[in-house]
C-alpha cells in the first residue's frame, strides 16, 4: 500500500485571514485508503466549511494540540509557509523535526522568507515547495499555483464588478439601452484568462493585453479584443516560452500602446507577471488620473509589486476617484473552492514521492528536483541559493 505506516499531519493555517487548509474529507479518505494515518488539527477546515465530523468520518484523527500533530507526523501538509504561532508562543519551524517532510508554498527565493528557509534547512527538514512544481503536462494535476491563479482571476472580476457604480452587461430597459462596461485584462496567463472568461460571462466588452503572442491568441479565442502592445515576439518571449522582463524602452512603448484601452476602462484587472522578477508597471499615475471616476482596478500582481504604480499592498484605496484594490491572498477569499483544488493538487503531488509506505526524494525526477528546497541540512533550491548569494 502506497502510504502504509506513514502519518500525515494537517495543521490549521495560522496566517491572518487564511481560510484554506491542505486537505478535504475526500483526500483524507484517499490517504487513509492508501494505508496512511491522518492527523488533522481541530477546526482546521472550519473556515472553508469542512467540519471536523466530515474529516473524522473520512478516517482522520482530530487532534487538539498542534504541537502533538507536528511531533507525530512524518509528512506535514500546509498551505502557507511556516510562521510564528502566537497561541503557542513558538514558530512552526521549531515544531518540525529532523527528517520530517514539509509540503507547502514556501516561495524560498523571496527575501522575506530567507531566514525561515535557512532555519528549516538547519533543522534537517525535507522541505518541498509547491511553487517549484514545473509547468509540464505530467504535473498539471499537482499545480497548485495554477489552481490558485484560476481562483484569483475569477474572484478579481467579481471584486471589481461589485464596486462599480454601474452595470457590467448591456441592459435593455424601458428608459433605453444601457451600454456594457469595458474591462481590460493585463496579462493573460492563467489568472488573466480566467478574468477574461469571467468578465465575458458578466457581459462586459473585454480587452486583453499580453506581450506573448500565444497568450494574446488565447484571450482572443475567449472573445476578447486584443490590444496590440507593439512589443516584438522575440523581445517579449524568453526561455520556455515565458514572458521576459522588458527593457525600459519597450516598456515605455507598451504603456503608450495600451494607454487608450486603460483610460477607457471601467475595470482593469492587472495580472502581468514575469517569472522571478518584479511585475512590470503598466498602469501609471497619469493613466489612473485620466480614468473615469468610479472605475475599479484590481492589482492581482501585487505579490510581485503590482502592475499599477499607485497600488498599496494589502489595501483598498481610492485615488482620483478610482478604487485600487491591492488585496493579497485573493484565493483565501474563496476558501471552499481554493481548498478543494489545493487539497487535490497536494494529494497528487504527495503521491509522486511516496511508495510502499516510504518517502523517495528522487532528484532524477524533474518534479521533485525542481520543488525540493532543503534536505539533510542542505539548502538545494537554486532560486533561493541565488537570491541569498550562496552560489
Ligand atoms: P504569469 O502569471 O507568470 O504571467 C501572467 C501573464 O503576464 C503571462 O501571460 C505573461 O506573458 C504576461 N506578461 C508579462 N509581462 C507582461 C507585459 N509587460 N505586458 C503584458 N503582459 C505581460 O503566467 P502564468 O499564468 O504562470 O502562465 C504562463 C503560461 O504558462 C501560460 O500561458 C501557459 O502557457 C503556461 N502554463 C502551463 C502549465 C502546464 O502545462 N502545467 C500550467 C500553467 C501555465
Amino acid at each position: 500500500m502506497q502510504f502504509k505506516g506513514l502519518t500525515f499531519g494537517i495543521p490549521k493555517e495560522i496566517m491572518h485571514g487564511e481560510g484554506r487548509v491542505a486537505a478535504i474529507p475526500e483526500t483524507v479518505k484517499q490517504f487513509v485508503a492508501g494505508g496512511a494515518r491522518v492527523l488533522l488539527e481541530k477546526g482546521a477546515g472550519a473556515k472553508a466549511y469542512f467540519a471536523d465530523e466530515e474529516y473524522a468520518s473520512a478516517g482522520a484523527q482530530i487532534v487538539g494540540d498542534v504541537e502533538e500533530l507536528f511531533a507525530q507526523a512524518d509528512v506535514v501538509l500546509k498551505v502557507k509557509e511556516p510562521l510564528f504561532n502566537s497561541a503557542k508562543g513558538k514558530h512552526e519551524v521549531d515544531m518540525l523535526h529532523e527528517g520530517q517532510v514539509l509540503v507547502t508554498f514556501l516561495h524560498p527565493a523571496a527575501p522575506v522568507n530567507h531566514e525561515m528557509i535557512k532555519n528549516l534547512a538547519a533543522k534537517g527538514v525535507t522541505a518541498l515547495t509547491l511553487d517549484g512544481i514545473p509547468r509540464i503536462s505530467r504535473a498539471q494535476a499537482m499545480d497548485a499555483l495554477t489552481s490558485m491563479s484560476t481562483v484569483a482571476g475569477y474572484k478579481s472580476v467579481l471584486m471589481a464588478a461589485n464596486r462599480l457604480p454601474k452595470f457590467v452587461p448591456m441592459i435593455g430597459s424601458a428608459v433605453g439601452m444601457i451600454p456594457p462596461a469595458n474591462v481590460t485584462v493585463l496579462g493573460t496567463g492563467v489568472a488573466g484568462l480566467q478574468a477574461v472568461a469571467t468578465a465575458k460571462r458578466l457581459g462586459a466588452v473585454v480587452h486583453a493585453v499580453d506581450i506573448r503572442p500565444d497568450a494574446a491568441e488565447h484571450a482572443k479565442s475567449l472573445g476578447s479584443k486584443v490590444v496590440d502592445t507593439g512589443v516584438p515576439a522575440q523581445v517579449a518571449t524568453g526561455e520556455g516560452g515565458y514572458a521576459r522582463h522588458l527593457p525600459q524602452e519597450w516598456l515605455l512603448k507598451e504603456r503608450e500602446a495600451i494607454k487608450e484601452a486603460i483610460v477607457n476602462s471601467d475595470i482593469v484587472i492587472a495580472t502581468a507577471l514575469v517569472p522571478g522578477r518584479l511585475a512590470p508597471v503598466l498602469v501609471t499615475e497619469e493613466m489612473v488620473k485620466a480614468m473615469k471616476p468610479g472605475s475599479a482596478i484590481v492589482d492581482v500582481a501585487i505579490d510581485q509589486g503590482g502592475n499599477c504604480e499607485l497600488t498599496a499592498g494589502g489595501e483598498l484605496t481610492q485615488k482620483y476617484g478610482i478604487s485600487i484594490d491591492g488585496t493579497k491572498n485573493i484565493p483565501g477569499m474563496m476558501p471552499s473552492s481554493s481548498t478543494m483544488m489545493f487539497a487535490k493538487n497536494i494529494f497528487h503531488y504527495t503521491s509522486t514521492f511516496t511508495r510502499d509506505g516510504k518517502i523517495f526524494i528522487d532528484l532524477g525526477d524533474e518534479i521533485t528536483a525542481s520543488s525540493l528546497v532543503c534536505k539533510d541540512g542542505k539548502l538545494v533550491h537554486a532560486g533561493a541559493r541565488e537570491a541569498m548569494g550562496l552560489n
